[in-house]
């Protein structure tokens, strides 16, 4: 059965609940990281985690992922918009994915409106805070089933 999703998150999202509230809520990263292994479990998907603030890193776990996971939630933080060292290993990984951001990006700064990611992923969830991953992985579910 193929339900391996590697939920993947990039940069400052590690301080969740010290950011401010107003685009990202109160949710410390590991509430958020339990929330998500809760949609997991309600959709029978298999989940794996990991969180980096180094871009280098990010690239190598990506390289990694070939064999290991069978689709792939990523959530780059600011890498989003400009990591085109990100975007090229998401290629290399070749999963199917989806780009979360729980803040409403088009409705916030210019630059957070360009994602170099966005059109290597089969959807963007963005503005519903920790919700917008069990949307991102129930429209994984449905790709891996097709
Ligand atoms: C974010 C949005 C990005 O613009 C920002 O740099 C983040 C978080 C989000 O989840 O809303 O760090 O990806």
């Amino acid at each position: 059965m193929r339900n391996r999703i590697e939920v993947m998150h990039g940069v400052n999202l590690d301080a969740l609940g010290r950011r401010p509230a107003a685009h990202y809520g109160d949710l410390t990263f590991e509430r958020l990281e339990h929330r998500i292994g809760e949609f997991a479990t309600d959709l029978d998907l298999d989940v794996r985690f990991f969180q980096s603030n180094h871009e280098g890193d990010f690239v190598e776990h990506l390289h990694r992922l070939e064999g290991m996971a069978d689709a792939l939630v990523l959530n780059p933080g600011a890498w989003t918009h400009y990591s085109w060292a990100i975007r090229d290993a998401l290629e290399i990984a070749g999963l199917p994915a989806v780009e979360v951001h729980l803040s409403d990006v088009e409705r916030r700064e210019e630059f957070r409106r360009h994602s170099v990611v966005r059109d290597l992923c089969l959807a963007t969830v963005a503005g519903q805070g920790p919700e917008g991953y069990r949307e991102a992985l129930a429209r994984l579910k449905a790709e891996l089933a097709a």
